[in-house]
């Protein structure tokens, strides 16, 4: 995600612009810019960093009077964030200049196209390629900014939210989206256009939240234009008063940011996927896999270093890799593995997964591993982050950033991105056969769908949540696939709600762990269709005969554990693999609501940090 701010008024731009940037750095900040024109020209500051740094550069400069100005803080998808990459992104006529949210799929065969036609990049970034674009149709077809930005559109695969300014015509914004928010204030003479309504919610309560493919063309005293992409046709602007408060919109008018991740999930998994699994052609492109299959393909072992969440999905990669490619993983605590002396051999691939890629032991883990010879792969959230940058190459998981401590749509999408790099190198070793691999790859794009419909249960999930508000203790229980999302499970309720929870192998507990049962000590278990359905009933009655209180996560439909639970949170049937995408998302919404209930502090737990970049 990216926050987009532009105006255009009787006011001076740059202020208004500057503060609607730092609303919107939820949305992402790892580098920033902003054009103003001056009716005279039109001045470009950008800057790797947060919005603070553009603000120093500013006051380095002579005060600009604009009453036009686009603003942009990035989270970066193409390119590192770097001054270069920061957007404003400007055409080669240096005329047009475009900010945009979102990720152009095809923007390679049209940076292409567009360098034959003699036109030359200076960034790594899909936008200066769409600005380009536009610009290449302005020229050809010698029309106004609004006409080429919509044929120019119509070219684009991929999501996108962009405001465009021609500074030959700096009376007007052209807006656009699909895929990704843009809300227009109308205020008295003037127009405000932003990824949300946060930064003009103190000028006007009259807004238009464009709908997708339409296009808007905001011309300075004039009623504004609002078209459809498809067909250029004009249609009727739908004007709203905004209820919300500034702190409700941020959080996109949930109570909390994690709660607002749980829900951003199907996207997040979607925007992982886009661009790299084409299921009706049964392929999956990662660029960084392709590039070094045979390192993967020749290792004798995968082994994977994480920390807290990031380590339990890596367990789940566990799973999923030996049973697509037969290839042996180990999975490591980077706490741990940094300190033992641990043995490389040479065609080892560390794989490294990190939402932050700050995380100091799995950045002391990747060193010690590449120190010994391994080729190590990065999968991280934050684009430039440290690990990404210190990996031979990687992957990102395109999450959008993650505010709540409690890391939730980071492990799906890293599951998601285990799931194509298992998929792609067991086609490509022959472990998968032709049509397991496509049941698999329709499976792997439904899966956003199956994840929006969980959400169902919220209500339910919020009631169960209650009857744990005095607990002072959990178990999580699950097997095989399940077994990780137990400990995820387990993680996520002591975090946030600070009671004691521990996630085991369900069969582990005979060998101890039963002692606790009483009826005080409830027991979460995920029980769903496949794999050890039978013997985790089994564990269900030698709980049930022990007086525990049970919480079952179910396939749709079941009947069987619905007769021994206490309490039965269903989800949809998937496959083995797939299944702790599913199986996480009931247990991300119950301790959530448990620790609301509690009063906790749901986005910032005590004692913890979002990225722990010290030992
Ligand atoms: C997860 O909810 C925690 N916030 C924590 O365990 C986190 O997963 C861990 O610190 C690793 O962080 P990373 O993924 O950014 O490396």
């Amino acid at each position: 995600m990216c926050g987009i701010v532009a105006y255009i008024g009787n006011q001076q731009a740059q202020p208004i612009v500057i503060k609607g940037l730092k609303r919107l750095e939820y949305r992402g900040y790892d580098s920033t810019g902003i054009s103003s024109h001056d009716e005279e020209s039109l001045h470009t500051l950008k800057t790797a960093g947060k919005v603070s740094d553009l603000e120093a550069i500013i006051a380095t400069v002579p005060a600009n009077t604009a009453t036009v100005a686009l603003g942009h803080t990035r989270w970066a998808t193409h390119g590192v964030p770097n001054d270069v990459n920061a957007h404003p992104q400007t055409s080669n006529s240096g005329n047009l200049v475009i900010v945009h949210n979102g990720i152009i799929e095809n923007y390679a065969s049209l940076k292409k196209e567009l360098q034959h036609r003699g036109f030359t990049f200076q960034s790594d970034t899909d936008t200066e390629v769409l600005i380009n674009l536009i610009q290449d149709v302005q020229d050809k077809e010698n029309v106004k900014l609004g006409k080429a930005v919509q044929i120019a559109l119509s070219q684009v695969i991929g999501a996108y939210a962009i405001v465009v300014f021609d500074r030959r015509k700096p009376n007007e914004l052209v807006a656009a989206r699909l895929g990704s928010p843009l809300a227009i204030g109308i205020g008295d003479e003037e127009f405000f256009v932003a990824s949300d309504a946060t930064p003009f919610i103190e000028y006007t309560k009259n807004v238009i939240y464009l709908e997708e493919e339409h296009l808007a063309i905001i011309r300075r005293n004039k009623a504004i234009k609002i078209r459809k992409i498809e067909d250029d046709l004009e249609v009727e602007p739908y004007v709203e008063k905004l209820q919300l408060s500034l702190e409700n919109i941020q959080k996109g008018g949930y109570d909390h940011f994690m709660l607002k991740e749980i829900f951003e999930q199907p996207k997040a998994i979607q925007d992982t996927l886009r661009g790299r699994l084409l299921s009706q052609e049964g392929v999956i492109t990662l660029s960084s896999l392709r590039e070094h299959e045979n390192r993967f393909l020749k290792a004798k072992r995968i082994l994977i270093v994480a920390c807290g969440t990031s380590w339990h999905a890596g367990l789940v990669a566990e799973y999923l890799i030996e049973d697509f490619t037969r290839i042996p993983v180990e999975v490591e605590y980077a706490s741990e593995f940094r300190y033992r002396n641990p043995i490389i051999y040479p065609d080892d691939v560390v794989i490294a997964i990190s939402q932050s890629g700050e995380t100091a032991d799995t950045i002391a883990a990747i060193n010690i591993a590449k120190e010994k010879g391994a080729f190590v792969y990065g999968i991280c959230n934050v684009v430039g982050s440290t690990i990404s940058r210190i990996t031979h190459t990687g992957c990102y998981t395109h999450a959008g950033p993650e505010i709540g401590v409690a890391s939730t749509k980071a492990f799906t999408t890293q599951i998601t991105v285990i799931a194509l790099i298992g998929l792609y190198l067991g086609k490509a070793n022959g472990t998968l056969s032709r049509s397991q691999y496509q049941e698999y790859v329709t499976e792997l794009e439904s899966l956003p769908n199956k994840v929006e419909s969980i959400f169902a249960s919220q209500t339910y999930i919020e009631e169960v949540a209650a009857s744990f508000e005095t607990s002072q203790n959990c178990i999580y229980l699950g097997r095989g696939y399940n077994f990780p999302v137990a400990l995820e499970g387990a993680l996520k309720l002591k975090e946030i709600s600070y009671i004691h929870a521990e996630g085991y192998p369900a069969a582990e507990m005979k060998h101890g762990p039963i002692a606790l049962i009483d009826k005080e000590m409830p027991v979460v278990v995920i029980a769903t269709k496949k794999g050890y359905y039978e013997k985790v009933v089994s564990n269900i009655q030698e709980i049930k005969s022990r007086e525990g209180r049970i919480i079952a996560i179910v396939s749709k439909g079941d009947t069987q554990v619905k007769e021994l639970a206490d309490y039965c949170i269903e989800i949809p049937d998937s496959s083995e693999s797939f299944a702790p995408i599913l199986s996480t998302i009931p247990l991300q919404l119950l301790s959530y609501y448990i620790a609301v209930q509690r009063g906790c502090n749901v986005d910032q737990p005590r004692n913890l940090a979002k990225s722990v970049t010290v030992e």
